[in-house]
Parts: C-alpha cells; structure tokens; sequence
C-alpha cells in the first residue's frame, strides 16, 4: 500500500471526504469543511438525510450481490468509513467476504487503516481510482479478479470529471472482472432540482473536488456492457427498499442521487 504523510492532508481546503464525514455526523473534518458543508445545507437542507440514504442504498447495493453470491468487493472511493461499512456488512452475511477499499484522501486511508487494523479480510489502499491499472494491480493482491467482484462507484462518479473520461474508466473496471460481477453507482444530479443542481456545482468547485452532477440518461448509459438490474436506475431511496420500510415523507427526488447496479454480462 502506498503510505502518505500529514503533509498530503489540505486543512484549509475543503475535500469530499471530510465534507461527507461532517454530514453523516463524524469528526474527522476541519474548520473549512464544516464551513461548506453548512453552505451546501443552506442550498439543499435534505443533505445529510440524503448522504444517509445513500448509505442505505450501498448497503442494500452488498447485500444484494451477496445473495447473488459475490464474496469480493472493490470500494471505489470509499470514503472516511462510518457504521455500516462494505466489510461489515458483507462479513456478517458471508464470513468468507474479501473487500478493498480505496479512497486518494489521506485522512480517509489513515481512518480505514486505524479501524482495519485487525480485520484480516479487508485492506485499504490510498490510489486515484482514474488509474484503473494501478487500482487493480493493488486489487489483484487481495482479490480473485477469476472469480465475481461487486465493484462499488457510490457517491464517486460525480467527483470525476469528463476529462477523466469516466465511460473508459467505468468500462476499463468491467473488462477487467468476470461475468457474474457486478456495478453499482449512485451519482449526484441536477435533474429536477431547479437552480439547487447548479449552485452546489458551483460550491463544489472550489473544494478539492469539484461536483459534476449528470443526468438520468448519461447514468443509464454507464451500465453500457452490464444487464441493468431492476428497477434500473432510480432516484436512491427507490432502489430495491428494505421490505417493510417506510416510505420517507421526503420525495425521492430531492434526494438529487440516483442509484442503479448492474451485472455483468
Ligand atoms: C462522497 S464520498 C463517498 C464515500 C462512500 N463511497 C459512500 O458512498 O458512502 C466520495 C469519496 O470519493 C473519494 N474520491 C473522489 N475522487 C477520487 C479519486 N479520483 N480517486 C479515489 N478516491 C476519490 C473522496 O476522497 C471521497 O472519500
């Protein structure tokens, strides 16, 4: 694993990690982090219920491809780990599960590793994920790329951008797993959210990780190669919902996230 040092930690810019971290609660985030998180509050206050919906959604996303028999996970993006992360859930569902984590945040893979420390099957790994090779030159040491993988890209996709050229990206992940794996994506959008879309871009872009927010259409077209599991790529609460959970009285589109999984063909 490649190592990193207090230095590669920015505390006077904003990064998505830290952000994320302050809306779900935690307190790994700095003075500028909570400073935009609370801006981004001002312009949709559904935010934090929204970063907890989405984690909703990624732990649905696992246990679904657990039931479809997938044991291996590669997070993509894994952000600074809350209650309710891909190992946990997978391991207490299929004690063989095998995850890697990856996140380029610094304090993201300092707190994975702290709480990894004695989880033999899960390792994190600090990479850009627009470095597919390297990615799964780090995976392949961990995972059986013969064997299905449930490849996770939840609240990524929106932090790359289209020089980054992410149909490639997403089809270079694909080619390099077996059939019977699977994708999941959840990703930020504008579509019905009136000027809410474009101001959170424009907050965004001046944190470490601008925001790119797409459209419906553009996420469907990202499973291209895979067999879009049902019910397709809906807003994130609409996905597969636990049965017997409530309806939240919030519409679902104001969670401004899709989310959709699919399979490899
Ligand atoms: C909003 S968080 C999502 C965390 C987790 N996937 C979830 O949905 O709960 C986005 C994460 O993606 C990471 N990230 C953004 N761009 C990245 C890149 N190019 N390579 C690796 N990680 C990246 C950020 O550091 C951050 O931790």
């Amino acid at each position: 694993m490649e190592q990193h040092t207090a230095s590669d930690v920015e505390p006077e810019r904003p990064s998505a990690a830290r952000v994320y971290d302050y809306y779900l609660g935690g307190s790994h985030n700095f003075a500028v982090d909570r400073a935009m998180a609370e801006q981004a509050i001002r312009i949709l206050p559904e935010l934090p219920a929204n970063m907890r919906a989405n984690r909703a959604f990624l732990r649905r996303a696992v246990r679904f491809m657990i039931a479809q028999g997938v044991r291996q996970f590669l997070d993509l993006g894994s952000g600074i780990p809350t209650v309710g992360n891909v190992h946990e859930v997978a391991l207490s569902e299929a004690p063989d599960a095998r995850v890697v984590y990856v996140d380029s945040d610094p304090v993201a893979v300092a707190h994975s590793q702290s709480i990894l420390e004695d989880v033999a099957q899960a390792t994190i790994v600090q990479a850009d994920v627009t470095d597919p090779a390297v990615v799964i030159g780090h995976a392949r040491r961990q995972l059986d790329f013969d064997r299905p993988i449930g490849v996770l890209m939840v609240a990524l996709l929106h932090f790359v951008p289209e020089t980054a050229n992410p149909r490639a990206l997403i089809a270079h992940y694909r080619d390099a797993v077996t059939p019977g794996s699977f994708l999941a994506i959840s990703h930020g959008t504008a579509d019905q959210q009136g000027d809410r879309g474009p101001q959170l871009e424009a907050l965004y872009s001046r944190s470490a990780n601008p925001l790119v927010s797409r459209d419906k259409a553009t996420i469907e077209s990202y499973f291209d190669g895979y067999e879009l599991v049902e019910p397709g790529v809906v807003f994130v609460p609409l996905w597969r919902p636990d049965p017997g959970s409530l309806p939240s009285s919030t519409p679902p589109e104001r969670t401004a996230t899709y989310a959709g999984v699919g399979r490899v063909r």
